[in-house]
């Protein structure tokens, strides 16, 4: 069975309550609900955590390399100020997905820079608790069809070839 890892970052213990008007009314509790129920239906293991704290979500990912295919991952304020999260998901090399409930493309400038996308497989933002469960049905599909995307992407060995020879 596939296995998710799914990291909130730091005040996102405070959804429901924390500046309802960007981040919405429901708690954390109800989102983790909805993705463990989501999970359930794709028929893959989630591991859903939270923490304040950049070391802890440092070694969490560090720790996702045996057991995990994947992460979801909403680095919360560590996206626009973390190199050390983003060196352990480099170094991790699991297909991530970071996730943002608000777009944060189209608020403060400081929050337009990301040091996540670079080393994650894509970026969802501002569509609330959906944002994770887009994530999740993304990251299930790319994992369950790997090599289909991977041929995609790179010219085949013959057509390389073909073009060496002019
Ligand atoms: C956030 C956006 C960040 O800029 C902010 O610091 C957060 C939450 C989001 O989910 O929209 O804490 O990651």
């Amino acid at each position: 069975m596939i296995r998710i890892l799914i990291l909130h970052g730091p005040n996102l213990n405070l959804l429901g309550s924390r500046e309802q008007s960007v981040y919405g009314t429901a708690p954390l509790d109800e989102v983790d609900a909805a993705i463990s129920k989501l999970a359930e239906e794709l028929a893959v293991a989630v591991d859903i955590r939270q923490s304040n704290n950049e070391g802890e979500l440092v070694t969490w990912i560090q720790e996702a390399r045996s057991g995990y295919q994947g992460i979801v991952i909403n680095p919360a304020g560590y996206t626009h100020t973390s190199i050390a999260i983003r060196d352990a998901l480099a170094a991790v090399d699991l297909p991530t997905i970071e996730v943002h409930l608000s777009n944060i493309h189209r608020r403060e400038e400081f929050r337009h820079r990301s040091y996540i996308a670079g080393v994650a497989t894509g970026q969802i933002a501002g569509l609330g608790p959906t944002s994770y469960l887009l994530a999740l049905r993304g990251l299930h599909d790319y994992l369950t069809a790997p090599r289909k995307q991977k041929k995609a992407a790179a010219p085949s060995p013959t057509r390389r070839a073909v073009r060496n020879t002019r």
